[in-house]
């Protein structure tokens, strides 16, 4: 892996916070981590995909990427987990990058104030879903994203292993049949779009390719660094862009609203960053010009939002003020 090399010249980290050499990270880190654990709350494993409720309720970690080429963590931050929606991260940016803004036409970018599964704004919004996190808006962009490079979720896997500098991160394909065979909402959301012309591959390819990047599997370390290309807006771990400047500050901007659904308000209020969650408890943020935090834990609260990992995220910006507020 060279990110050490290749950030270097981009650079953008605030060296006046003094609490930002790697050891200080380190404490910062694992202070976050036990502030989170102080309160009893833990939430629920997600169960409504059998193959994810398997998953270890205990299991806890946090890793730190920064711009300028360290990368560190705590607990189980090299334990892989089932990445779910984190994955809709990439894809937008990936059918961004491809397709540029066309994408806007099939997909809105409001807050929905609704689950990440909901129905019910579809039909009123002739088939257009409010923004591209949640459920019915991922399988836009995994639509457009299949049409555009005729393997939307080999695509994500491309990105993620390339910016994580780890080819052990792989789709867990038990996990995306399991899903799939209880897909109904999914699958319903889907024909009702294609009922209204916004899809153009077929439902069941879209289906596949949505529930196979969902289904990827990265530790915290991998999600950190793949999440860096939005704090080094839009450069990859090779110096290449992906994104112009202004497309992840607008990245940055969907996902601090609509990045974790219906509590996405709270999540600013307590953490204050741009930030993707996923029913496998993953949760990633990034600190536009610093670094990127993902944090993991099973425990979900009732909007699908690892209880830990949204603590543990409060506490660590609470500590050091590095919000975008
Ligand atoms: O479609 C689903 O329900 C899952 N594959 C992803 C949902 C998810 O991760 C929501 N995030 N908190």
């Amino acid at each position: 892996m060279n990110n050490t090399h290749d950030t270097r010249h981009t650079d953008h980290t605030d060296h006046t916070h003094d609490r930002d050499d790697t050891d200080d990270l380190n404490a910062l880190v694992r202070d976050a981590m036990a502030a989170a654990v102080r309160s009893p709350l833990r939430g629920r494993v997600a169960d409504y995909i059998p193959a994810l409720a398997e998953a270890d309720p205990t299991a806890f970690g946090m890793a730190i990427a920064t711009v300028d080429g360290r990368v560190l963590g705590a607990g189980d931050w090299r334990r892989p987990f089932s990445i779910q929606s984190v994955s809709k991260l990439f894809t937008l940016a990936l059918a961004l990058a491809e397709g540029g803004d066309a994408l806007w036409s099939g997909v809105g970018r409001e807050p929905s104030g609704n689950p990440f599964n909901s129905l019910v704004q579809l039909e009123t919004e002739h088939g257009i879903p409010r923004n591209p996190f949640i459920n019915a808006g991922a399988l836009v962009v995994t639509d457009r994203l299949l049409e555009l490079t005729g393997d939307a979720a080999g695509a994500v896997l491309d990105l993620l292993r390339a910016e994580s500098g780890d080819p052990a991160v792989d789709v867990n394909r038990a996990v995306a049949a399991s899903e799939a065979e209880h897909g109904h909402r999914n699958a319903a959301m889907a024909h009702f779009m294609a009922g209204y012309g916004n899809l153009r591959n077929p439902v069941e390819d879209v289906l596949a390719h949505y529930y196979a990047h969902c289904a990827i599997e990265a530790d915290c370390r991998d999600l950190a660094l793949a999440g860096l290309f939005l704090a080094r807006h839009g450069l990859r771990a090779d110096g290449s862009r992906l994104l112009s400047r202004s497309e992840a500050k607008r990245i940055n901007a969907v996902l601090l609203t609509c990045g974790t659904y219906d509590a996405a308000g709270e999540f600013a209020y307590r953490v204050g960053l741009p930030g993707k969650s996923g029913v496998g408890g993953g949760v990633l943020a990034v600190l536009p010009g610093r670094g990127a935090v993902c944090a993991w834990s099973p425990g979900l609260d009732a909007a699908g939002n690892s209880v830990l990992g949204v603590a543990a995220l409060d506490a660590l910006t609470t500590a050091t003020g590095w919000s975008v507020f």
